[in-house]
Parts: C-alpha cells; sequence; structure tokens
C-alpha cells in the first residue's frame, strides 16, 4: 500500500513520487496498473470534466460522486481527494467536509492557502492534510506564476513551513519559479509535489486530460504524452462515417437466430 510512510520515504531516498488527476473508474484502473503512487481527485473536475467555467463552481457532492467511481479502481495507489471551495471556511466546517470524502474512499485531503489553522484542526483529529501553494484556483481567479519577487517568494516559503508545521503531510506547489519550489523543498521534511513548479520537487502531478492530450489549449508545463484528443475526435468521425454509410456494422457484429426458432417467429 502507497501509505504516507511511503510516500516520504521517497522523499527521503531521493526517488521521485508519481501523481496524476482522475475522475472516473477506468482511467483510475490504468493509473493503478500504471504503478503511479498518488491518484487525485481535484476540483480540476470541474473546469477539466464537468464543463463548468472554473474550480470554484465544483461542490462537495461533485468531488464525492467522482471520488466513489476513482474508489472502485484504486487498489495500491495513495488515493487523495481535493476539499472543494468553501467546505473549510471554518475547522468545523473542513472537519465535516473531510469526514464525507474519507467515508467516500479518500486516504487524505488537500486544502489551497495558507491555511495552518483547519490543516492543524484536521491533522489533531487525524485527517492525513494536503497543502497546496503558488496558483490556488480557489483563491486566485487566473491563472498564474506565484512567487516570481523576493516578498511574495518568501511568504509563498514561510506559508509552506506554516503548513508543515501545522501537520500537513504533504504539499503541492502550483506555477512557481523553479528554484522557489526547489528551495521549499529542501527547507521542508515532507515532501512537495509540483506543477508547473520545475524540476526539483519530490514529484510532479498533472492534470490527466493535459498529459493525455485531450485538452484543446493546455499550459505550457503540461507536457503531452499523448495525443488522445486528435484519435478520439477521428474515432468519432469515422464511426459517424462507417454508420451513414453502411460499412458499420457487418456480420460478425450482429447476433443471429437459430433457424427454426426464426420460422416460428415469422409464423
Ligand atoms: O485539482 C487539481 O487538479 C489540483 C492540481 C492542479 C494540484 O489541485
Ligand atoms: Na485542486
Amino acid at each position: 500500500m502507497k501509505n504516507l510512510d511511503y510516500l516520504h520515504r521517497k522523499k527521503q531516498t531521493g526517488a521521485k513520487i508519481t501523481m496524476l488527476t482522475c475522475y472516473d473508474y477506468p482511467t483510475a484502473r490504468l493509473q493503478e496498473e500504471a504503478g503511479l503512487d498518488v491518484i487525485f481527485v481535484g476540483d480540476s473536475v470541474g473546469p477539466n470534466e464537468l464543463g463548468f467555467k472554473h474550480e470554484v463552481e465544483v461542490s462537495l457532492d461533485d468531488i464525492l460522486h467522482h471520488l466513489k467511481a476513482v474508489r472502485r479502481g484504486v487498489e495500491q495507489a495513495y488515493l487523495l481527494a481535493d476539499l472543494p471551495f468553501g467546505t473549510y471556511a471554518s475547522p468545523e466546517a473542513a472537519l465535516t467536509a473531510a469526514r464525507k470524502l474519507i467515508d467516500h474512499g479518500a486516504d487524505g485531503v488537500k486544502l489551497e492557502g495558507p491555511e495552518a489553522e483547519i490543516a492543524a484542526c484536521l491533522a489533531q483529529h487525524g485527517y492525513e492534510v494536503w497543502g497546496h501553494l503558488g496558483y490556488n484556483p480557489q483563491r486566485h481567479e487566473k491563472a498564474a506564476v506565484q512567487g516570481k519577487r523576493f516578498d511574495t517568494a518568501k511568504a509563498l516559503a514561510e506559508d509552506a513551513i506554516a503548513l508543515q508545521q501545522a501537520g500537513a503531510q504533504m504539499l503541492v506547489l502550483e506555477l512557481v519559479p523553479e528554484e522557489l519550489a526547489q528551495l521549499i523543498t529542501k527547507q521542508l521534511s515532507i515532501p512537495t509535489i509540483g506543477i508547473g513548479a520545475g524540476r526539483y520537487t519530490d514529484g510532479q502531478v498533472l492534470i490527466v486530460q493535459d498529459m493525455l492530450g485531450i485538452t484543446p489549449r493546455p499550459f505550457r508545463h503540461a507536457k503531452p504524452f499523448a495525443r488522445l484528443g486528435e484519435q478520439m475526435l477521428h474515432a468519432f468521425r469515422e464511426y459517424a462515417r462507417e454508420v451513414e454509410s453502411g460499412v458499420f456494422p457487418e456480420p460478425v457484429h450482429a447476433r443471429n437466430m437459430q433457424e427454426d426458432e426464426l420460422l416460428k417467429v415469422k409464423a
């Protein structure tokens, strides 16, 4: 089982942690088979899977719905779920939301921003808490690199330490300069997972649609490891063409009756 101990040991030995977002059962099975360390139901489900304009539109029920599906496909990997926007405005609210995520199969929960107090409350109640600093879709309207200048970089590094001290067990760094992510990674004993944060974090995460090449215009940090969008479009067009022209289905795709049964039906 890829529990927190396993992930922390990876940092200690310098082995990279692998993580991807996931919103459905078939994808979860494939990520599990590929040996991903962390499979993550993020609020990026909104823009990437549900057609929402922004992450802040995602509800706890949306996350739970996808979490249940992903849980059915995950065996060894650590299953992380996002606390969506508005669900951790108070410690009590955070505890209620985290309880639901864990009850629906999450191993740990992630929150955004310098929320050391909330993180501490969750950790004290036994929840495995992940922090998330840098670009925070729940807090920043537009995607932009965070911590490029001395003052904002220093604040970000301090927030990271505060989250660790509060009991956060892992930290995602999104859209921060590579140099700052490297510095924070060195300063923390807990592992960092980067997205658009360069080469030196303890692990990497990408949005699954971005890395599969389904997203129309992904960010520069999102390397496409496949061109599934093109393949899907081709398959849809071919299907429509073959149905319209009568090429599909062929006899091999049909089911047939016994001749005597057919004669009785016709009679
Ligand atoms: O929801 C999400 O996909 C995330 C990652 C970008 C870390 O929070
Ligand atoms: Na998220």
